[in-house]
């Protein structure tokens, strides 16, 4: 009896190199090992991603974290029936740095090699917590980087953006709103932390891209920019007048807006679409706001939540390989050997 595939993900789009091993049973993924090293530390002081920085990162981490995702997994090179990387989007020297990798590996074990999209990694990953997903379902991506609203007939074949932000995502407006309230980079889980102390009704922050005349064009798009700059206005506004400024109760209102404008569309697409689960994924969907309202009014919505654990929030290896397996359940057609990185691949294609 041969055993189901064994499907080898690597994550490099950013600053996290992450590996893991999947396998595609037919009715379920099952995450077997994974590891993830990390170069957020080097990017620090500088405020933001260097990409030069995060390439070489990933270059020293290839070769021990699959080592140790191998062991993990207790397994050999020679047990990988397939290999799966992320080809787009992200940055363009850390991804050909796990491309690389990944075409050196199917060509030594002559197996073959998905370039996969990154930004329906957290999409598929639930499949290992939650199971095999539902035919039509709808998928939040929130990051640092996305926020994306997909329909989701198929994982691998049937992925339709309905919308996306127009300016900053939401992981990036909390990074320049921590900035301002003086907290460290990066600033997302920082502002999380310091909005469960606060009031989120205390200020009433404005809610982008939901009055009723953007509701022809941008019904299923986000925007945060000018969200950010009210909450600078309203703090330069206190210090200006002298008063303390209230860190925790500014915090708290700005979470509550971006949990609230989110969730509030993303329901709404459900119910327009008839689709009645909703998978949230990305490195934002560790944000508590975001989850303790999203689990609320799906609750109320009838709408079935699946939000991974918070493990599988940030960029991981493992994302790519169940996205990896799920090519590999359907036969889907592998990437040439050739395959290109692209910075900007679109959503629609999930493997390349
Ligand atoms: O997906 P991800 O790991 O990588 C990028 O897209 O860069 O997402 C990281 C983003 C960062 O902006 C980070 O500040 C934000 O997600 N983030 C959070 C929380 N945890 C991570 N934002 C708010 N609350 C959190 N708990």
């Amino acid at each position: 009896m041969t055993s189901a595939p064994l499907v080898l993900g690597i994550e490099t789009s950013c600053d996290e190199t992450g590996v893991a091993l999947v396998r595609a049973h037919p009715d379920r993924s099952e995450l077997v090992g994974e590891a993830v090293a990390s170069s957020v530390d080097e990017h620090a002081r500088f405020g933001g991603i260097i990409p030069e920085i995060a390439s070489r990162a990933h270059l020293e981490a290839m070769g021990p974290t699959l080592r140790r995702a191998l062991e993990d997994a207790g397994a050999s090179l020679e047990d990988v029936d397939a290999i799966a990387v992320t080809a787009g989007p992200g940055l363009v020297g850390p991804l050909t740095v796990g491309a690389s990798a990944a075409k050196a590996l199917a060509v030594a074990l002559d197996v073959p090699l998905y370039g996969v999209n990154h930004v329906i990694g957290p999409a598929a990953v639930g499949e290992l917590v939650h199971g095999l997903f539902p035919v039509r379902l709808m998928a939040l991506v929130v990051s640092g980087g996305h926020t994306t609203l997909l329909r989701v007939e198929d994982v691998v074949t049937g992925v339709t953006e309905l919308g996306s932000t127009l300016d900053d995502a939401a992981g990036e407006a909390f990074d320049k709103v921590g900035r301002l309230l003086g907290l460290p980079y990066p600033g997302g889980p920082h502002v999380d932390r310091l909005a469960r102390e606060g009031d989120p009704r205390a200020i009433r922050f404005p809610r982008g891209l939901t009055a009723a005349k953007d509701q022809e064009r941008h019904a299923y798009d986000f925007s945060f920019s000018g969200l950010k700059t009210a909450v600078a206005r309203w703090v330069e506004a206190r210090e200006d007048a002298g008063e303390e400024v209230p860190l925790a109760d500014v915090a708290a209102s700005f979470a509550d807006a971006v949990a609230d404008v989110l969730v509030a569309k993303t329901i709404a697409a459900c119910e327009r679409e008839g689709i009645d689960t909703l998978v949230v994924g990305g490195g934002f969907s560790a944000n508590s706001q975001l989850r303790e309202l999203a689990a609320e009014r799906c609750a109320a919505a009838g709408v079935t939540l699946r939000i991974p654990p918070l493990r599988f929030c940030t960029d991981n290896g493992a994302m790519i390989a169940a996205l990896g397996a799920a090519a590999v359940r359907r036969g889907v057609a592998p990437s040439p050997l050739e395959l290109p990185v692209d910075s900007s691949m679109p959503l629609e294609l999930v493997t390349l």
